[in-house]
C-alpha cells in the first residue's frame, strides 16, 4: 500500500535531495513545496509587488488566484521542474534574489492557504513524498512517515555555497550564511504554521552524514 511521506526541516539541509532520491527509488511522486513559495515570490518580483523591502500585500492578494504552479518531469535530470503559469521557472526560482524574499512571502496567510490547498490536492494521489516546513504539521498531519531534518547553519550555508558554485553562479559564503539564519528566524517565528517538528516525526541531524549514509538511514525507516 502506498503511503504519504512528509519531510520537513530547515532551509538547505539537504531534504530535497533526500526526498527526490527516495521518491525515484520507490516510484513515488516528489513534490517540492518550497518551490511553490519560490514561484509565488518570483511572480511577485515580475509583477512589481516588492517596493524595496515592503510587499504590496493587497496587490498580491488580488492576483493570488492567477498563480498556477505545477511540476513536470524533466527527462534530462529525471527530476521534476517547477512551472509558473505554464512557464518553466526551475532556474529562476533558485536565485539569491528569490531566496532572500521568499520567507516573507511565506508568512502571508492567504499565500499559505492557497499553497496548502494545492498541496493537499496533489496529495490525494497517495504515493507521494513532499518536502517543506509544515508538511507533517499542517499539510498532511496524517502522513504515515514524517521526518524532520536539521544541520548546523554553517554546514547548510556551505552546502548552498558549493551548489551555487557548481552551477557557475556568483556566491558569497557570508551572504548565504546570513540568508540561511534569517530564513530560519522568519520560518520559526511566523504566526501561521511556524517551522517545527511534528511530535511524531523522526529527527535526522545530518550535519555529519554523507549522502549515501542519509540514504541508508531513510531506506531503513521506509521499510519499517
Ligand atoms: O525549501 P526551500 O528553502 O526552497 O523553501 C523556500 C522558503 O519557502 C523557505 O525559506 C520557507 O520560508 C518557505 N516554505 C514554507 N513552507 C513550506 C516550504 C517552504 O514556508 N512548506
Amino acid at each position: 500500500k502506498k503511503i504519504t511521506i512528509a519531510i520537513d526541516g530547515f532551509s538547505s539541509c539537504g531534504k530535497s535531495t533526500m526526498a527526490k532520491d527516495l521518491a525515484r527509488e520507490i516510484g513515488y511522486i516528489y513534490i517540492d513545496s518550497g518551490a511553490m513559495y519560490r514561484a509565488v515570490t518570483l511572480y511577485g518580483i515580475e509583477h512589481g509587488i516588492f517596493q524595496d523591502d515592503r510587499i504590496d500585500t493587497e496587490k498580491l492578494k488580488k492576483q493570488i488566484a492567477d498563480i498556477h504552479i505545477s511540476f513536470r518531469l524533466n527527462p534530462e535530470t529525471g527530476r521534476p521542474d517547477t512551472y509558473l503559469n505554464g512557464v518553466n521557472v526551475e532556474n529562476k526560482i533558485r536565485t539569491m534574489e528569490v531566496s532572500s524574499r521568499v520567507s516573507l512571502i511565506a508568512t502571508l496567510d492567504f499565500v499559505r492557504k492557497a499553497m496548502v490547498a494545492q498541496q493537499q490536492e496533489m496529495g490525494k494521489a497517495k504515493g507521494i513524498v513532499m518536502d517543506g516546513r509544515d508538511i507533517g504539521t499542517t499539510v498532511f498531519p496524517d502522513a504515515e512517515l514524517k521526518i524532520f531534518v536539521t544541520a548546523t547553519p554553517e554546514i547548510r550555508a556551505q552546502r548552498r555555497y558549493d551548489e551555487l558554485k557548481a552551477k557557475g553562479e556568483e556566491a558569497r559564503f557570508d551572504e548565504i550564511l546570513e540568508n540561511v539564519k534569517q530564513r530560519d528566524h522568519i520560518d520559526q517565528n511566523r504566526e501561521v504554521s511556524p517551522l517545527r517538528k511534528a511530535e511524531d516525526a523522526l529527527l535526522l541531524d545530518n550535519s555529519h552524514m554523507s549522502i549515501p549514509e542519509q540514504k541508508e538511514w531513510l531506506t531503513q525507516h521506509f521499510k519499517q
